[in-house]
């Protein structure tokens, strides 16, 4: 495979690349849900994005390019930030994990073994009753108030259009709205004019594929969809050393308040916040094309560092559901601090 050297701006990419099936559908839903909670006095709306995005390779879609996130970053956050008070949109990818049944997944821990059965009756075994109460109470109470709107999608594309619509949506709110960029989003892709129409023939040896880059969309999110938005954004790297230098870079190219840098293999114990020491915004740096990773100079005394760790290694197992805690609980908290000190600065 030869990584090919076409850069898309924002702009051209959504001028070339056709918007998918029900996107407006999905955005007005989206709308709907901001204006009433924009309505609701002193509340905040976190749009919380998760799951990998896919990379189709026809556009009769028989093959696709994935990524490996689950999205139990973005699924565990959501349940926090409801837990906090937030009105949450989880914009996720179809299939991935989500809010609340991310507990009895497939693998970790199947529903089936949940349930005893007597006399042609079904129960939840009571061994397993403390640990879903309270799961469920707080599945509940979401729904009942509706803080909790989920929406799908699936392939990069899909991603981009639904995040500029509900970044528009979202921007009425002002600094009471907040972004939380966990999905992994592909960095390369192949633009419709380039696409297979049908399933790519075998028996014809080997499949070259000359992949375009996917532009950045951080720059114009920051820059233009919403100038008061509390952005965060992530950063994943599989060599630590990368990880702060590459945040920093992030924040002085697209000005934006926080990055959270997490490690591959470290990402469910540790993740490092990195953010300007006034903890404001600032306009980012001119876009170099095809330069959206190469770091500006910057001068280390504008940023900090704090690093979260859960204190023993070995407390997650795996679904937070008996009191373990989870690294997503402490990114949490100290966003909301921070979204808080955000909207105080404003009124201030
Ligand atoms: O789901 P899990 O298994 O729990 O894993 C969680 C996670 C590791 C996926 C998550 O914590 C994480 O790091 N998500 C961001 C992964 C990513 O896309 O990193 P990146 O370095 O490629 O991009 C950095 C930022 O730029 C991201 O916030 C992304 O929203 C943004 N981006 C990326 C590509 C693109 N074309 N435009 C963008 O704006």
């Amino acid at each position: 495979m030869s990584l090919g050297s076409s850069v898309f701006s924002t702009e051209s990419y959504f001028h070339t690349q056709k918007p998918p099936d029900g996107l407006d559908i999905k955005t007005a839903r989206m709308g709907e849900f901001v204006e009433h909670w924009r309505g609701v006095q002193g509340n905040k709306v976190v749009l919380v994005t998760s799951g990998g995005t896919t990379v189709p390779l026809e556009a009769n879609t028989v093959r696709f390019l994935d990524n490996f996130s689950a999205g139990t970053r973005g699924a565990t956050s959501a349940e926090y930030f409801l837990s906090a008070g937030y009105a949450v949109i989880f914009l996720h990818r179809q299939h991935s994990l989500r809010p609340f049944s991310r507990h009895y997944s497939h693998s970790l821990n199947p529903f089936l073994d949940l349930l005893s059965e007597s006399s042609g009756t079904i129960a939840v075994s009571p061994e397993h009753t403390a640990k879903l109460l309270p799961i469920l109470r707080a599945y509940h109470a979401a729904q009942v108030k509706g803080t909790l709107l989920s929406i799908e999608f699936q392939t990069v594309n899909e991603y981009l259009w639904l995040l500029k619509g509900v970044t528009g949506v979202m921007a009425p709110l002002g600094r009471r709205g907040m972004f939380y960029l966990a999905a992994a989003v592909s960095d390369f892709f192949l633009p419709e004019d380039k696409m297979a129409e049908h399933k790519i023939q075998s028996g014809h040896g080997t499949l070259s594929l000359e992949m375009d880059q996917v532009p950045k969309v951080l720059r114009p999110l920051v820059q233009e969809w919403t100038p008061e938005g509390y952005i965060v954004s992530f950063k994943l790297e599989t060599e630590e050393r990368f990880l702060i230098p590459k945040a920093r870079a992030a924040l002085s190219r697209y000005g934006h308040q926080l990055v959270i840098g997490n490690d591959l293999h470290r990402r469910k114990y540790e993740v490092v916040f990195v953010e300007r020491t006034d903890g404001r915004r600032k306009t980012g740096v001119e876009d170099i094309p095809g330069g959206a990773e190469t770091p500006p100079l910057e001068d280390a005394n504008e940023f900090k560092e704090t690093w979260l760790r859960l204190a023993d290694l070995t407390r997650r197992t795996g679904n937070g559901a008996d009191g373990e805690v989870e690294i997503e609980e402490l990114i949490v908290n100290e966003l909301v601090n921070r979204h808080d000190r955000w909207i105080a600065d404003a009124e201030s």
